[in-house]
């Protein structure tokens, strides 16, 4: 028997980093997937470039079905996201896994579970992330997302997707040096020192993602959130310098763009979004920068069985 499970990867249009704090994110699921073949055999996976992340995925599934034998199947993975770079790549592939092994060894678990599932193997990985990450690739679309906190539920939220958001591009700054986890971590630095300033940007950041929510829900659409959210994710401290320069070229030029992922300030800062109301000539200038980009279509479908 063999199984394929995919899940697509997700783009965080406003709210993240805030969202740890219990601020709301508005979050979409890309087209771009991870897909995975469960088959029988011996465990060498040939996923190396995976292995750790497969790994923890693996233990978690263990424990919460103690009666599952990972040890006798095969994980082979396929990608079109780029890893590590804000687009939900390690939580495409544990929803991916979670799903496949759910339906290889018939465990019967529904998306609710999958989900919860996915955000048990995200904190293996990540440390203490919120759960947008999992929730926007199990469930698909283009969702309002608010992290429960003391024990309280997660609180989700189905959004239609605005066509203006298919002009939205993704531009790569250059992946990360830093994980997400440590990204967190900075921040969290940051709150600890300063607590009433760093509350102050977040409820900012979550009054941008309530906005844009009520203008996507009344078919409004302007871009300024986009500059105003990037302001606020450069004073928390996630942009790196090459990030901010490509960002103020972009304003120069007319457009908006933003981190859009935990960012990163070694080096490069991931996937930037980006919005230009004249595509035809930010793509022209995109490519005679010779950056990566794509326009990849919002809102995909969440994860499913695709064999
Ligand atoms: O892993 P990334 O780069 O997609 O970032 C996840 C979003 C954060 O808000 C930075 C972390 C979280 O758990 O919400």
């Amino acid at each position: 028997m063999r199984i394929v499970s995919s899940a697509p990867g997700k783009v965080i249009l406003s709210g993240e980093h805030a969202v740890v704090y219990g601020e709301p994110a508005i979050v979409a699921a890309v087209q771009m997937r991870t897909r995975v073949f469960v088959k029988e055999g011996r465990k060498e996976s040939k996923a190396r470039q995976h292995n750790n992340l497969i790994e923890s995925v693996l233990s978690v599934i263990s424990e919460q079905a103690p009666g599952v034998k990972t040890d006798k199947i095969v994980i082979e993975v396929e990608t079109t996201l780029p890893i590590g770079s804000g687009l939900g790549s390690s939580a495409s592939l544990a929803a991916s896994i979670v799903g496949g092994i759910s339906a290889y060894f018939h465990l019967g678990w529904d998306r609710e579970k999958i989900n919860d599932v996915t955000y048990l193997a995200e904190k293996m990985v990540h440390g203490n992330p919120s759960g947008v990450d999992n929730t926007a690739v199990v469930y698909g679309g283009l969702l309002r997302f608010e992290r429960g906190m003391q024990g309280e539920a997660n609180i989700l939220q189905n959004l239609t997707v605005h066509k203006i958001l298919q002009k939205i591009w993704l531009i790569d700054s250059g992946k990360p040096e830093e994980t997400t986890g440590e990204m967190v971590g900075q921040v969290r630095e940051q709150y600890i020192k300063n607590p009433v300033v760093m509350t102050d940007y977040f409820a900012r950041i979550g009054s941008i993602s309530r906005t844009l929510q009520y203008d996507l829900e009344h078919d409004k659409f302007s871009p300024d959130w986009i500059g105003e959210n990037e302001r606020l994710l450069e004073q928390l401290g996630v942009v790196g310098e090459r990030a901010k320069k490509i960002i103020a070229d972009i304003e120069k030029l007319g457009g908006y763009a933003k981190v859009c992922g935990a960012g990163g300030v070694k080096s490069g800062s991931g996937v930037l979004l980006a919005y230009h109301p004249d595509d035809a000539k930010f793509e022209q200038w995109l490519r005679s920068r010779g950056y990566t980009y794509f326009q990849d279509h919002i809102g995909g479908e969440g994860w499913r069985i695709d064999a």
